[in-house]
This record gives C-alpha cells, structure tokens and sequence, in this order.
C-alpha cells in the first residue's frame, strides 16, 4: 500500500506492537522516533544523551532534535509509511506538512486504567526492542526475548511517576493533534481495547476500508 499513515495514541494503548505488525501487512516502512531515540541513547551519541534527560523525565524531546531524525528518514523515502510517535504536537505535525502529505491518521483509543496495566507489564528486548506483555504476550523462556535470546527488561520512562507525566504530556500537547487531522476528514478512530489480535484486526479493516 501507498499510504502515508500517522499513529496517534497514549503511551502504553499499543502503538508499537500495532505498527510493527501492520507495516508488514501493508508493505509500509516503519519509523517509530521512539525507537529511534531509544537506539541513540544505546549508542551513547550525543543525540542520545541530550534525548535521555528528557525521556527519563516523561517530557518530550526538543522538536529541533525530533525533526532532524524524521527528516531524515522520511525525505526521499519511496512508498508508503507508518509514523509510530510522531507527530507528537502542533509544531511538529507543520513541519510534517512541509515535507510530506500525510493520507490518514489513526487514534489508537484506550481507557487510562488499561494503560498503566500496559505500561507497567511490558518487557521490551535490549538487543532488538521486541515488546511483551507478562500477562497478553509473555515471553517463552522469563525475562528472554523469542526472536534473539536478548535479555528483557523494564524501559527506565516506564515508572508510575513518569508514565503519569507522560499521560500529561499525551493529554495538553498530543491529543490537539486529533482534531487537526479530524478538520482535513483523515482521522480514523479505532477502540484500542480487547486482545492484541482482536484490536489488530480492527486497525487494519478500518485502514482498508478508508483506503477504498
Ligand atoms: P515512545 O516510545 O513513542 O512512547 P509512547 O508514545 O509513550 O508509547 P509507548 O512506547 O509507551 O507505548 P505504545 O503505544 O507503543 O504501546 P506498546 O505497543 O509498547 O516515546 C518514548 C519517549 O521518547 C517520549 O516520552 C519522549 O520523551 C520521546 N519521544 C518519542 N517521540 C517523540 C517526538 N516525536 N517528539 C518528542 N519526543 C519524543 O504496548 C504497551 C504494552 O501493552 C506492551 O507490553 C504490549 O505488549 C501491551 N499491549 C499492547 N496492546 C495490547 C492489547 N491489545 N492487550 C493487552 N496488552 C497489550
């Protein structure tokens, strides 16, 4: 598929195990900025370690640092994508438009109370950054991933205090974004609640359908 979608949604309501799974489906390239940042910090760059301060504290990356690696990776870049965390506010979603149109975006919607479940149960992998979820996707073998043998651990934002701020964060800069795609009629909004298959399944005839 051609499409150039942006994933909107809380922390925790499912964004990057979604994206993964439906940029295989639809052929779209992934990019994820959290992802991106999480590999700088690994990688000790300088970009890394200015980012950390402020993941650690829940608060955004300054949008000059975001909006270098987006450039980045989306100029020039052929056929569809899936933007995992970005746009994450106003000014970045303009700046967005400056380089590229964007065909839909989907709002991931999630109860709060089912968020910090989420956020608490993860697992992610060090080596590739697989997710899991102790209770709705446990790993084979405790505390190892599936895929490479890396070892599982807790991501240092996913703390009650920081996923609180996070939470506020998500609420006074992200959500202004629902009603900017809603105004240009590219807003999709699927329920985020059930299993990970069930609200898969929903993401991706929604996304079918609005392609039609
Ligand atoms: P980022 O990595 O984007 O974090 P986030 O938006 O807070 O989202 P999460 O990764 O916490 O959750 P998710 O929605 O992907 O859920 P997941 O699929 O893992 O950003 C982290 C930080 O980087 C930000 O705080 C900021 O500092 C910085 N940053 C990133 N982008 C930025 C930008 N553009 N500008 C500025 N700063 C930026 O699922 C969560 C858990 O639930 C998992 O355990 C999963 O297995 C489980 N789960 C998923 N779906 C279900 C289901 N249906 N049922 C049961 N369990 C489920």
């Amino acid at each position: 598929m051609d499409a150039r979608i942006v994933l909107l949604g809380a922390p925790g309501s499912g964004k990057g195990t979604q994206a993964k799974r439906l940029c295989e489906e639809f052929d779209l390239t992934l990019i994820s900025t959290g992802d991106l940042l999480r590999q700088a910090v690994r990688d000790n760059t300088p970009l890394g370690a200015e980012a950390k301060r402020y993941m650690d504290a829940g608060k955004l990356v300054p949008d000059e640092l975001v909006i270098g690696l987006i450039k980045e990776k989306v100029e020039g870049l052929e056929g569809g994508f899936l933007l995992d965390g970005f746009p994450r506010n106003l000014e970045q979603a303009r700046m967005l438009d400056g380089i590229t149109n964007v065909d839909m975006a989907v709002e991931l919607d999630v109860d709060e109370e089912m968020i910090v479940d989420r956020i608490v149960k993860r697992r992610s992998c060090r080596q590739c950054g697989e997710v899991y979820h102790l209770a709705a996707r446990p790993p084979k073998t405790a505390d190892v991933c599936d895929q490479c043998g890396g070892e599982l651990y807790q991501r240092t934002d996913d703390s009650e205090e920081t996923v609180r701020e996070r939470l506020k964060v998500y609420h006074e800069r992200t959500q202004p974004l629902v009603d900017f795609y809603k105004e240009r009629g590219i807003l999709i909004k699927v329920d985020g609640r059930g299993g990970i298959d069930e609200v898969y399944h929903r993401i991706a005839d929604a996304i079918r359908g609005f392609a039609k």
